[in-house]
């Protein structure tokens, strides 16, 4: 989508750059006009601005729709809020940036632009210091002037082609922040520290099982101009706590960090949150950067700025929402990923599938079955879907709480087991088998669709149940854990169930002789499709 004010060439750089990209180009107000069968001052006359604004909108949802094509946008549509609200997180806004005293030599001369007439020169100025703020808000920004077209066309070409996988827009009001996907980022990142506003100053925040790629960061931050400082955390869910948010503190201090400067989260969902948390309240809040270097920190923790540690007595019970500026995933630094964790950020993969629908998940079923030659696609399409949800309820107010699917038992699974015998992604699968046999029951879900999930949780190597669900001493434990699960309100357990793939319901009340007929089913259904191994049996501790 092609933004900027009257003059900058949006339609002639539009049509140029299309052509390169080989995509189709759409002049929005030509499609207003053609879907409304009048020309655009006809609609003013007939409906007014409001209704034109309308039919602008309209047609703007329906462009885009799948399928790739250079949008250019009138002037002030961009300057609308509801607008910017209608963009998706695969679409992307460029700002073509004219300055003023350019743009008017170009439109003052060209006749048929009612404003020119309407505004004159000074009206023009103060409209187009009006909408720079507007613009600021697009995710890129080309620098037009002194630029033929075919300059321009090719540049616009470039940026779509370096785009990032999806941009997180928590708030039409400020910029969103991109997330880029692709393997060898690392190495390949320098220039996208500088398009971020990553300057001065930077803490990297990471652990020791990260050193293998460290000197890749160094080299890319180095390549940058921006001088880094590595401060090590320790491992595991235990190293998550108020004492590791200070040592960060400490040094960002010693380092001279100030406002300015930048956190840098460069490890799994314990680094991302313990060092996002300790940029939300460093002088009350520098920036930080997410690069998640778990499967599970990629598609999930490293995306939507909740950021927290945990107390004794529970997982992350302080905490704060700080949207990281930038996220960068490679997924080749999940080469040394352990088996294990990769399979259990396959558990949270399988989750956004299923709240995105039946094609995608059809899609890894399909994917598994030539064992798994890719998992890019999926890492995408689980970032779009969590990118989408959190634009959507930026403070888990709401709708984002489908992505609790599974996480109700699921947590309750950690605190019984102490956070030491499953990884979050295990729990989660075991969460997401009982959510879906509940799902049978009071949300009309077809079991067929349990089934699948659990032969696809089973080839992961994912746990289907875990016999801590039915250890009759652990069993008050339990339903404490689960009564006191954040999801829960007045003492009820809530759920987040499906009624099919893509189609969830939240926040459904569910009685504790419900969770407990599905936690039997759930055994069965575990055992008709092989004997549990790995985290649920005795002796494999972490
Ligand atoms: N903020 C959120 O929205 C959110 C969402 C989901 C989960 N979480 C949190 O994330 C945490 C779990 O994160 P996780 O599963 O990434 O675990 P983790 O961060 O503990 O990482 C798992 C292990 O893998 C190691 N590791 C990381 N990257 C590696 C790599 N590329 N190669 C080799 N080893 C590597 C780590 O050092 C660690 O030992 C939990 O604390 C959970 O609460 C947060």
């Amino acid at each position: 989508m092609l933004v900027g004010f009257s003059g900058a060439g949006k339609s002639s750089v539009g049509r140029d750059g299309a052509g390169r990209l080989g995509m189709p180009f759409v002049d929005l107000d030509e499609a207003v006009a053609q879907r409304a069968g009048a020309s655009i001052p006809e609609l003013f006359r007939a409906e007014g601005e409001a209704g034109f604004r309308r039919r602008e909108a309209e047609a703007l949802a329906a462009l885009l729709e799948p399928g790739g094509r250079v949008i250019a946008l009138g002037g002030g549509a961009w300057a609308r809020p509801e607008v910017r609200a209608l963009l998706g997180p695969s679409d992307l806004a460029l700002w073509l940036d004219l300055p003023f005293e350019e743009a008017w030599r170009r439109v003052a001369s060209e006749p048929g632009r009612p404003l020119v007439e309407a505004l004159g020169e000074e009206g023009l100025r103060r409209l187009y210091e009006e909408r720079l703020p507007a613009y600021g808000l697009a995710d890129g920004r080309l620098a037009v002037d002194g630029l033929s077209v075919a300059e321009a066309g090719a540049r616009l070409a470039r940026w779509w082609r370096a785009r990032p996988q999806a941009v997180v827009r928590p708030d039409v009001h400020a910029p969103g922040y991109p997330v880029h996907l692709r393997p060898r980022l690392l190495e390949e990142a320098g220039p996208i520290w500088g398009e971020a506003g990553v300057e001065g100053d930077v803490l990297v925040v990471s652990q020791h099982a990260l050193e293998p790629h460290a000197p890749l960061l160094a080299r890319s931050l180095a390549a940058a101009g921006v001088s880094a400082r590595w401060h090590w955390m320790d491992e595991g869910e235990e190293a998550k706590t108020p004492s590791a948010v200070a040592a960060i503190w400490h040094a960002a201090l010693e380092m001279g960090l100030d406002r300015g400067g930048t956190v840098v989260a460069f490890g799994g969902g314990v680094v991302g949150d313990t060092a996002g948390f300790a940029a939300a309240t460093f002088v009350r809040g520098v920036r930080w950067v997410a690069l998640p270097t778990t499967l599970l920190a990629q598609v999930d923790a490293g995306i939507g700025g909740k950021v927290g540690v945990n107390l004794p007595q529970g997982k992350n019970l302080v905490g704060a929402f700080h949207h990281p500026r930038l996220v960068l995933a490679d997924p080749a630094v999940l080469d040394t990923l352990p088996e294990r964790e990769r399979a259990a950020g396959m558990a949270e993969v399988v989750k956004s599938l299923l709240l995105a629908g039946p094609e995608p998940l059809a899609g890894l079923e399909a994917a598994v079955e030539e064992g798994l030659p890719a998992w890019e696609p999926f890492i995408v399409a689980s970032v779009r879907l969590k990118a989408a949800t959190v634009a959507c309820d930026p403070r888990e107010a709401g709708v984002r709480a489908i992505l609790n699917l599974g996480h109700t038992v699921g947590h309750a699974l950690e605190a019984v087991t102490g956070y030491g015998r499953y990884l979050h992604g295990e729990a989660v699968a075991v969460g997401l088998v009982t959510a879906l046999l509940l799902s049978q029951r009071l949300a009309g879900l077809d079991p067929e669709w349990t089934r699948r999930t659990a032969v696809l949780l089973r080839r992961l190597k994912l746990p289907l149940d875990a016999p801590a669900l039915h250890d009759p001493a652990l069993a008050p434990d339990f339903r404490r854990a689960l009564r006191y699960d954040k999801k829960a309100r007045r003492g009820e357990v809530r759920f987040v169930l499906l009624e099919a793939p893509g189609r969830p319901r939240v926040g459904v009340p569910v009685e504790r002789e419900a969770v407990e007929e599905a936690l039997a089913q759930q055994v069965r259904l575990a055992e008709s499709l092989g004997a549990a191994e790995g985290p649920g049996a005795p002796g494999s501790e972490r």
